[in-house]
C-alpha cells in the first residue's frame, strides 16, 4: 500500500513542479510585457507634453528596459554557469517593486512589515548576510540613508543587485560582495545586522550550527548593535531551534518573537550584549 502511495505521489509532485515552473515562466513573461507597457505609456506622455518633457525627465521609466536586459542576461548566465542550487527556479528570491524587479519575496513589503524604518537610523552601518540580490540592504539605504553592505555567495544575484544600486545611484552607500559569509572579514563593526532566512541554506553552501552562526555575527557587531533575525519556516515550532536560541542569551538579549509571513516565519530583534 505504502509503495503504491509513493508511486502515485512522486509523479504528482513532479507534475506540480512542472506546473509551477510553467506558471512562473508565464508570470516572468507577463512582467516583461508590463515593463514594455510602462515605457509605451511614458512615450505617449512625452509625445503630448513635448514642450516640457525630454529624455532626462523620465529616466526612471525609460531606463528600465536596459536595466532589465542586464538582469535577464545575468539570469541566463546563472542558468548556464552556476553549479549550485538556484533559488526560486532561477529567478531572484527577492523582488524590488521600485525598479519592477521580478522575484519571490517583496522587499518593500517585508521592510514595512518588519518595521525596519523605525529600527534603522541614517548613521547606522548595516550588514545583510546571505543578501541574495541585496535588495534589503539597498532599500534600507534608500529609505533611511544608512550605509549598507550585503554579502552573498551567488555572484549572479549580487550582479543583479549591483545594477540596481547603480541605477538608483547608491554606490557611495551600498556595497554588495559575492563571497561566502564564512570567510568574510570586515574592517569595522556593524551597528545593524540582518540575517534573513539564511542561517542554514537550502543550496547546501552554509550549514553551520545556529549557535556558531550567531557567535560569528556577534563578533562582527558593535556593542549594543541590533541583529534582526528571520527564521526559516521549518524552525517554527521546532524545539531544537528554540533551545539553540535560548543558549545564546549570554550574547544577545531579546524580548518577544513576532510571527510573520502568515505565521510561517519568526522575527527576532536581538541586542548584542558583551559575553
Ligand atoms: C533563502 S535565501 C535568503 C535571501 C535573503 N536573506 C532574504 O531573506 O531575502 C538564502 C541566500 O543565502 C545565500 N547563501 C548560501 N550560502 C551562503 C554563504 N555561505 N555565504 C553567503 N551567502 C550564502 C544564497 O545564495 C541565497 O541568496
Amino acid at each position: 500500500m505504502r509503495v503504491l502511495a509513493i508511486a502515485v505521489k512522486r509523479p504528482l509532485s513532479l507534475l506540480k513542479r512542472l506546473a509551477r515552473r510553467a506558471m512562473l515562466l508565464l508570470a516572468f513573461r507577463l512582467h516583461r510585457c508590463g515593463i514594455q507597457l510602462l515605457v509605451t505609456a511614458r512615450r505617449l506622455i512625452r509625445l503630448t507634453e513635448r514642450h516640457t518633457i525630454d529624455a532626462t525627465s523620465d529616466l526612471f521609466v525609460m531606463g528600465l528596459p536596459r536595466l532589465h536586459q542586464r538582469i535577464r542576461h545575468e539570469l541566463a548566465l546563472q542558468r548556464r554557469e552556476y553549479d549550485s542550487y538556484a533559488y526560486f527556479y532561477g529567478y531572484p528570491y527577492q523582488a524590488l517593486a521600485i525598479l519592477n524587479v521580478f522575484g519571490k519575496r517583496g522587499t518593500e513589503e517585508r521592510f514595512d512589515a518588519y518595521d525596519l524604518a523605525r529600527m534603522i537610523r541614517s548613521d547606522d552601518h548595516l550588514l545583510d548576510i546571505g543578501c541574495n540580490c541585496g535588495f534589503m540592504a539597498l532599500y534600507a539605504a534608500f529609505r533611511t540613508g544608512c550605509r549598507a553592505d550585503g554579502i552573498d555567495i551567488n555572484p549572479y544575484m549580487i550582479n543583479i543587485g549591483r545594477y540596481c544600486v547603480e541605477f538608483l545611484r547608491l554606490q557611495e552607500r551600498v556595497r554588495l560582495l559575492a563571497q561566502p559569509f564564512q570567510s568574510y572579514k570586515p574592517d569595522q563593526p556593524y551597528t545593524v545586522v540582518l540575517s534573513f532566512a539564511t542561517h542554514w541554506t537550502d543550496d547546501g553552501n552554509y550549514r553551520v550550527r545556529l549557535q556558531d552562526h550567531l557567535l560569528r555575527i556577534h563578533g562582527l557587531m558593535a556593542e549594543g548593535g541590533l541583529l534582526i533575525f528571520e527564521s526559516h519556516s521549518a524552525d517554527v515550532g521546532n524545539p531544537e531551534f528554540y533551545a539553540a536560541l535560548e543558549g545564546m542569551r549570554t550574547h544577545f538579549s531579546w524580548d518577544e518573537r513576532r510571527l510573520m509571513a502568515k505565521g510561517t516565519r519568526e522575527l527576532y530583534l536581538m541586542r548584542r550584549v558583551d559575553a
